[in-house]
C-alpha cells in the first residue's frame, strides 16, 4: 500500500482473471453474476467477480484505519474477533485484553487459541471436499460516548447494521442478546441501571450499548453471520445463459474456503468508520483537526 498526498492506493500486481474466461456466461451459484448481469445488462466486470468481489473491502478497511485513529482521539476502540467457523463456535464472552492479545496470533483470527487450530482443520477439512465454511465474526466498540445515533432512519443501529450489511457475503447481524431476546422475558432482557465508580452502567448489557437507536456508553457489540464462500471446486448445477441450457459447473481459481478470517480485519473497520462518522455528526470530535 502506498499513501500518497491524501489517498490510499493499493495495487493488485497478482491478477489472474483466466479461470473466469470459461464461466463468462455461467452464473456461480451463491454469487452475484447472474444478478449482476441483469443489473447492469451485461456491462458488469466478470473478472474476479468484479465489483462484486471481497476485494472491494480493502477499501473498507483503508477507511477503518483512518476512522480508528480520530476514534483514538476520544479513546473509542473497535475490536473483533471470529466466534465460530464451521461448526467450531466461541462460548461465553472473551475477554478484551486476550481479544487483543490473541486474534491476529492465528491464522483463524480467533482469540481463543485451542479453538483456533479447529478451526483451521474445519477450514481445511471443506477445503480438502472442494467445498467451504461459514462462521460469524464479534465486532466491539469499547467507551463510545452515550448519545450518538441520529432520529429517525440514521439511528446507530441501523446504520451499522446496512454497512456490514454492505460487506459481501454478510447474512444476518445482530446486536447484543440479538436473536435470542424474542425467547426472553422482558425481566431477563431488560439491562437494569446502575452506578460504577460514579459511571452510569448498565448490569447487564442485552441491548448491545445501542437503545433507541442511540449508544447508551456500554460497549457496542454486534455479530455478524458470514455464508460459505460461494465459489467452490464441487460439481454444482447452473445455467449457460448463450445456450439458455442447464449445465455443471466446477469453479476455478484462488478462493478462500472461508471468508471468516479474512472479514474479520472487514468488520472492525465497518464498525469504526460508522461510529466515527456518528461521533463527527454528534459534535463528539471537531469537524477540523487541524493546529495552524
Ligand atoms: C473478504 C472477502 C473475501 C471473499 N472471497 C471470496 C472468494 O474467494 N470467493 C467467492 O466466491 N466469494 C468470496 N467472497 C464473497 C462474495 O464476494 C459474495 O458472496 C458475493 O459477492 C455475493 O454476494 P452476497 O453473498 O453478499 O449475496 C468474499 C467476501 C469477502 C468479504
Amino acid at each position: 500500500m502506498c499513501i500518497r498526498d491524501r489517498s490510499m492506493i493499493v495495487r493488485n500486481r497478482d491478477v489472474d482473471s483466466k479461470p473466469y474466461e470459461n464461466i463468462m456466461f455461467k452464473p456461480r451459484p451463491g454469487h452475484a453474476d447472474y444478478a449482476a448481469r441483469i443489473k447492469y445488462g451485461g456491462y458488469n466486470d466478470p473478472r474476479g467477480g468484479g465489483r462484486f468481489s471481497g476485494r472491494i473491502t480493502v477499501a473498507y478497511v483503508m477507511a477503518g484505519a483512518v476512522a480508528k485513529k480520530i476514534l483514538s482521539l476520544i479513546g473509542v476502540e473497535v475490536l473483533a474477533h471470529a466466534v465460530q467457523i464451521g461448526s467450531v463456535r466461541v462460548e461465553g464472552e472473551v475477554p478484551y485484553d486476550e481479544v487483543r492479545r490473541n486474534v491476529y496470533m492465528n491464522p483463524a483470527r480467533c482469540a481463543v487459541p485451542e479453538l483456533a487450530q479447529r478451526m483451521v482443520e474445519e477450514i481445511l477439512s471443506a477445503a480438502g471436499e472442494g467445498d467451504s465454511v461459514g462462521g460469524v465474526v464479534e465486532g466491539i466498540a469499547l467507551n463510545v460516548p452515550a448519545g450518538l445515533g441520529e432520529p429517525v432512519f440514521d439511528s446507530l443501529d441501523a446504520d451499522i447494521a446496512k454497512m456490514l450489511f454492505n460487506i459481501p457475503a454478510v447474512k444476518g447481524v445482530e446486536f447484543g442478546a440479538g436473536f435470542r431476546i424474542a425467547s426472553m422475558k422482558g425481566s431477563e432482557a431488560n439491562d437494569q441501571y446502575a452506578i460504577r465508580d460514579g459511571k452510569i452502567v448498565t448490569l447487564t448489557n442485552n441491548a448491545g450499548g445501542i437503545i433507541g437507536g442511540i449508544s447508551n456508553g456500554m460497549p457496542i457489540k454486534v455479530r455478524v453471520a458470514f455464508k460459505p464462500t460461494p465459489s467452490i471446486s464441487k460439481r454444482q448445477r447452473t445455467i449457460n445463459l448463450e445456450k439458455m441450457a442447464e449445465e455443471e459447473i466446477q469453479v476455478a481459481g484462488r478462493h478462500d474456503p472461508c471468508i471468516v478470517p479474512r472479514a474479520v480485519p472487514v468488520v472492525e473497520a465497518c464498525l469504526a468508520f460508522t461510529i466515527a462518522d456518528h461521533a463527527l455528526r454528534a459534535g463528539r470530535i471537531p469537524r477540523v483537526i487541524k493546529s495552524l
